[in-house]
């Protein structure tokens, strides 16, 4: 379609109403690209309102204007009359669509490219906004598709991974292999994805190969070995009997332990056709109890103190 080649898509709650917006805006109706905003105007909340009905989410930029979109989210990010909360809703809504292209976009060289700056963004807002990650928490999103998830569960590992002690440097390629950790899905049947109900043998055994489709993706991109082995080893288990490779504890890659643990929470925190979402603190237990066994202990103690820790900043 038209829309990924000149166009990229866009959120349009990461725009703001009633200032000059520097970048044209483009709705899709009826499959035609319709100009719906003259960079230089401002658009009035109302009018942004009745067009999100419309366009049902569709809004899109130019290609050739996307340093100007980025510019503009980066400005508001590092203004200061934007509170924490603000920031964390605007990073969110301006880096779902760049996850979206990892499942969507043709060409997975470029998307993997593009979203990559997601992690950057994220840990930079983590470092200057004490508060951003418990906001970032607080607005992941309830229901589920692949590209929320995975921005999920990498906002979930770097507040995790922050929590074990991880570096700077390592953080970043933890929060790049949560990001990409699913990215074998790409491989798999979109019906079996999007079945509403528990697969079948066939499907199931389709559905666990997305860690090795995964890998041959990632192996021919510029990534690192932690990058790879989250997305390899995220489904392996603490005590064994994982897959693909049947590993067991220190075998696994303190990457691939965060990304297994914080994949599982947001999994079961989240609504799906089959299940009703659990509450962070049944999720932990559940994943302490039901679970035990599975994770790595130390990183299972950690999740609760994050999320603890969290609800503490939301109440004060
Ligand atoms: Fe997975
Ligand atoms: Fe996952």
């Amino acid at each position: 379609m038209e829309a990924t080649n000149e166009y990229f898509k866009i959120r349009i709650n990461s725009v703001h109403p009633s200032s000059p917006i520097p970048f044209d805006i483009f709705i899709s109706l009826n499959q035609k690209m319709v100009h719906y905003l003259r960079a230089g105007d401002s658009i009035t909340a109302e009018k942004l309102y009745s067009f999100k009905e419309k366009a049902q989410g569709q809004f899109y930029i130019p290609q050739d204007q996307r340093q100007i979109y980025k510019d503009y989210i980066h400005d508001r990010l590092t203004s200061s009359d934007l509170s924490a909360m603000e920031k964390a809703v605007l990073l969110r809504e301006s880096s779902i669509s760049l996850v979206e292209e990892l499942y969507e976009n043709p060409d997975v060289a470029k998307a993997l490219a593009d979203s990559r700056p997601v992690v950057k963004n994220f840990i930079d807002l983590m470092d200057e906004e004490p508060s951003a990650m418990s906001h970032l928490i607080s607005l992941s999103s309830h229901d589920f598709y692949t590209y929320n998830h995975s921005l999920d569960v990498c906002i979930y590992a770097l507040g995790l991974g922050q929590a074990v002690g991880f570096g700077s440097a390592d953080l970043k390629e933890l929060g790049e292999g949560a990001l990409f950790h699913d990215i074998g899905k790409r491989n798999v049947n979109v019906d079996i994805i999007c079945k509403a109900g528990p697969l079948d043998d066939v499907e199931w055994a389709q559905m666990q190969k997305h860690p090795q489709f995964g890998l041959q993706i990632l192996m021919e991109q510029d990534v690192t070995e932690g990058v790879m082995a989250s997305c390899y080893e995220h489904h392996e288990s603490w005590s064994g009997g994982g897959y693909p490779q049947d590993l067991e504890a220190e075998e696994i890659h303190p990457m691939a332990r965060v990304v297994a643990l914080t994949d599982t929470y947001d999994a079961l925190t989240t609504k799906r056709t089959y299940n009703t979402p659990m509450t962070p603190k049944d999720a932990v237990q559940f994943m302490e109890s039901k679970l035990f066994g599975k994770y790595d202990p130390d990183m299972i103690k950690a999740m609760s103190t994050v999320l603890f820790k969290m609800q503490k900043d939301l109440s004060s």
